[in-house]
């Protein structure tokens, strides 16, 4: 049933471009018009939420972090993202008017579940984003979107990411088409880059031999810290998730703004550390700060692995290794970009002689609270 494959991780990290295609299929027209799974919940009470509020954990959370930064680009809503095991119990303020959005691949995390449970006792609408058809999350939530990863057996979740990604990035042009934001030309570009996608995280998927390589050479280190800003944040954030869980290494994730306020004093000869650049198109002021920040951490001896763009040239003198992907638009760009990620946490636990579908201590689904 692993297809040939040595993991299911192996198998769900090659079926991610199909994963990708059909959560888009048949979802949104040209206009963003967006069809939703289930909805027990008015068109006019999704258009008049006026906070978006994100629970969720792990993995689905960075999908989240990520989701905040499309809407409230494309819609202009206020959108907090919270970790679901925190959210309750600090008391949260809202209302009918809080559209919360609970992401879950199993729709069975008992810290979403209880978050979502709290949420509509507060009388705020809930939107699942979930990968399993009649799971809990979905049948105690107002309104559902399933993104079409199918089967996710690996622990560590890949597929479910980048579907996740999708669904937010669907949900996130719905509110604004709905809302009437005059962004027309926009919705357009974005749902024709979405489109193009799948390709995009296929292409990424022929050049991992490399990747693969560098991993293996790493397996003998201690920590792995990785770097990013905007999107590339919760990217950064997300390759550390995976590296801990899979390889039981020691990785952490900054935001690349906040090396000088602290983590730069960690970086030290040999350090493996990895960057993850913004397109130098769009916002070329974080580009520059994030080659800035590679040349501050390599003339302290770090050794830097940098994910960036096709044609970034201007990251190349700085980087030890270069893992190239493709152009895409910023706010799409995590879904190119955290590929590599899973592929270096997979081929280095793997190096490290640890069961990569079933790491210690770790469940597929955490149904406690
Ligand atoms: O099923 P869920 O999406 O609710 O699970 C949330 C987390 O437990 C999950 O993403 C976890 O962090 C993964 N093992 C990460 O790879």
């Amino acid at each position: 049933e692993k297809g040939g494959y040595a993991s299911f991780m192996l198998k769900e990290i090659a079926e991610q471009p199909k994963a990708v295609a059909d959560t888009l299929l048949g979802r949104i027209d040209a206009e963003g018009r967006l069809s939703l799974d289930e909805v027990r919940i008015s068109p006019s009470e999704l258009r008049e939420a006026d906070k978006v509020v994100i629970v969720a954990c792990g993995t689905a959370f960075h999908a989240g972090l990520i989701a905040k930064y499309a809407i409230e680009h494309w819609t202009r809503i206020p959108c907090e993202v919270e970790l679901a095991s925190e959210f309750r119990y600090r008391d949260p303020i809202l209302d009918p008017r809080t559209l919360v959005i609970a992401i879950s691949q199993s729709g069975e995390t008992m810290d979403t579940l209880m978050a979502l449970r709290h949420a509509r006792e507060q009388g705020a609408k809930v939107l699942a984003i979930c990968n399993t058809n009649g799971s809990t999350i979905p049948r105690e939530s107002d309104a559902v979107l399933y993104t079409h990863a199918g089967p996710e057996v690996a622990v560590a979740s890949t597929k479910a990411f980048l579907t996740q990604l999708v669904a937010c990035y669907l949900v996130a042009l719905y509110l604004g088409q709905s809302r009437g934001t005059k962004w027309g030309d926009e919705v357009r570009a974005v749902v024709r880059d979405l489109s193009r996608i799948a390709g995009a995280v296929e292409e990424v998927l022929t050049t991992m031999e490399p990747v693969r390589e560098l991993a293996r050479s790493l397996k003998d280190k201690k920590t792995v810290l990785f770097l990013g800003r905007h999107v590339g944040y919760p990217v950064a954030l997300e390759g550390a998730l995976k590296l801990k869980e899979l390889a039981y290494m020691h990785a952490e994730g900054f935001a690349a703004g906040e090396l000088k306020h602290g983590p730069i004093a960690l970086i030290e000869e040999d350090l493996p550390v990895v960057v993850v650049v913004p397109s130098p198109r769009g916002r070329s002021v974080l580009h520059d700060k994030i080659v800035s920040n590679i040349q501050e951490i390599r003339a302290r001896g770090a050794r830097t692995i940098v994910i960036a763009e096709e044609g970034d040239e201007a990251v190349a003198p700085y980087a030890d290794h270069l893992i190239r992907v493709p152009v895409t638009p910023t706010l799409l760009q995590p879904l190119v970009a955290t590929v590599p990620l899973q592929v270096f946490a997979c081929e280095l636990a793997t190096a490290r002689g640890n069961e990569v579908d079933q790491p210690r201590n770790l469940a597929k689904s955490v149904t406690v609270e």
